[in-house]
C-alpha cells in the first residue's frame, strides 16, 4: 500500500490503477515495482571480454516454489544464478543488464529482445516482466484487453518447434522436454562429431520445422516465430560454449547443463566479446522465407501487438508506452525505419 500512496502522490494517474487490482497481492509491494516509470536502457558493458561468470557470487540455487522458470534457457539460467531476481521477475533494466553482464550479449540485441518483449508479454506500469507465467509479482495489471502473461505465454518470439521444448498443442511448451532434446544431441552426433555447432544448427533448425508440420494439427509459424527460431538456433553456439579459447563448439555436457539444468558448467567464461546474431544466415540457409528486419519487427510489435493489448492507454501507463516504444525504436536503429506514435509523444 506505501508503494500505492507513493506512486499515486507522484503521479496522479496512478490512480486509474483500481485499488481491487491491489488487493490480489500476498505482500505488500516493494521497491521492486518501480513506480517513477521507466529507467533509460543500459549502456554497454565496460569490460567486453570474457569473464568468470559462474563464479562465487552469483552460486546456482534451484528455484523455489513460485520462482518464475520458463522456455528460455538464458534467462532461465541467468534467475537461478541470480544474475536476474530468483523469482524469475525483472525490470527491462534489470533483464539488459543480466544478458549483457552474464552471457555477453551486445546491447543492441538485448534491447530489441526485452523492449519488445516487455510490450507484449510484460506490464508496462511497472515494467516488470515475468521469463515464465502470470504471477502477481509483475504488479498492478493495466486494464484489459491488456493481459499481462509472461515468456511462457507466446504471442512474440515462443511457438512451435523449440530445439528442446514441445508445440504447445501437444501439452507444455515451456519446461524442458527429453524427447525433443534427444534430437538436439542425435544431430550433434551425426552432424558435429558429437557438439553442436553452425553445420548441425540448419540441418535441426530445418527438421523441427518439418517435423512440427507434420505433427501437429496446430502448428503455427508467425514471422515473429520464423524470426525467433532461427535466432535461437544460433544462440547456443554464440552463448553457451565458452569464452575461454572460443571454438563455437558445444559439448552436450554443457548443452544439458543449459537446457535441462538450467546452470552455467562449471567455472564457465561467457563470450569472448559482445555477441548476438552471429551465424543466423548460415542458420537460415535451408528455408526459403525471408526472416523479419528489425524495423519490420519494431512496426509490427507496435502495429500489431500494442494497439491490439492497449488501445487507449492514459496517464501513467500510456507515458511508460510510449518510453518503452522509443527505446525500442532506437535500438532497431535504421535510419530507414519510420518511427510510429499511436499514442502521440510523451509531452503531448
Ligand atoms: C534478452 C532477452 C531474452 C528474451 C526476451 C528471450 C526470450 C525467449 C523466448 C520467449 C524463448 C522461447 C522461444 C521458443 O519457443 O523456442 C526463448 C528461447 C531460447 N532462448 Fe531466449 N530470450 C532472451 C535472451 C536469451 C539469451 C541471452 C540466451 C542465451 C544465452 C537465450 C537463449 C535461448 C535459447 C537457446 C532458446 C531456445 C530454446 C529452445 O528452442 O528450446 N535467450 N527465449
Amino acid at each position: 500500500m506505501i508503494y500505492y500512496i507513493l506512486c499515486s502522490l507522484l503521479n496522479f494517474s496512478f490512480f486509474l490503477v483500481p485499488v481491487t487490482a491491489l488487493r490480489k497481492f500476498p505482500t505488500a509491494p516493494t521497491a521492486s515495482w518501480p513506480c517513477l516509470g521507466p529507467v533509460s536502457p543500459p549502456d554497454p558493458l565496460v569490460h567486453l571480454g570474457t569473464k568468470l561468470v559462474n563464479d562465487a557470487a552469483h552460486p546456482w540455487m534451484p528455484p523455489r516454489v513460485g520462482d518464475q522458470r520458463g522456455p528460455c534457457p538464458g534467462l532461465n539460467v541467468l534467475a537461478s544464478h541470480g544474475y536476474l531476481p530468483r523469482n524469475g521477475v525483472a525490470t527491462t533494466v534489470q533483464l539488459i543488464n543480466a544478458v549483457q553482464e552474464g552471457f555477453n550479449m551486445e546491447n543492441r540485441l538485448a534491447k530489441i529482445f526485452v523492449y519488445s518483449t516487455l510490450i507484449v508479454n510484460g506490464n508496462p506500469l511497472t515494467n516488470l516482466l515475468s521469463i515464465g507465467g502470470m504471477t502477481p509479482l509483475t504488479g498492478p495489471d493495466p486494464p484489459s484487453p491488456a493481459v499481462v502473461a509472461g515468456l511462457n505465454a507466446g504471442g512474440l518470439f515462443e511457438g512451435d518447434a523449440s530445439m528442446s521444448r514441445a508445440d504447445g498443442y501437444f501439452g507444455n511448451s515451456h519446461e524442458f522436454n527429453t524427447g525433443v532434446f534427444d534430437q538436439f544431441k542425435s544431430f550433434s552426433a551425426n552432424y558435429g562429431n558429437g557438439f553442436y555447432n553452425f553445420t548441425v544448427a540448419p540441418k535441426l533448425r530445418h527438421h523441427l520445422f518439418q517435423q512440427s508440420r507434420q505433427n501437429n494439427p496446430e502448428v503455427s509459424f508467425t514471422e515473429f516465430r520464423w524470426f525467433s527460431a532461427h535466432a535461437k538456433s544460433v544462440f547456443p553456439v554464440n552463448f553457451f560454449v565458452d569464452g575461454r579459447n572460443y571454438t563455437g563448439q558445444l559439448s552436450m555436457d554443457a548443452a544439458e547443463a543449459f537446457f535441462k539444468d538450467g546452470r552455467f558448467p562449471d567455472d564457465f567464461w561467457r563470450a569472448p566479446a559482445p555477441v548476438g546474431l552471429e551465424g543466423m544466415g548460415e542458420v537460415s540457409s535451408m528455408s526459403s522465407v525471408e526472416l523479419i528486419s528489425f524495423c519490420r519487427l519494431y512496426t509490427n510489435v507496435i502495429n500489431m501487438a500494442a494497439k491490439d493489448l492497449y488501445p487507449n492507454p492514459t496517464g501513467l501507463l500510456r507515458t511508460n508506452l510510449i518510453k518503452n516504444m522509443r527505446w525500442l525504436f532506437e535500438a532497431v536503429d535504421d535510419p530507414d525505419c519510420a518511427e510510429i506514435f499511436p499514442y502521440g509523444r510523451v509531452d503531448e
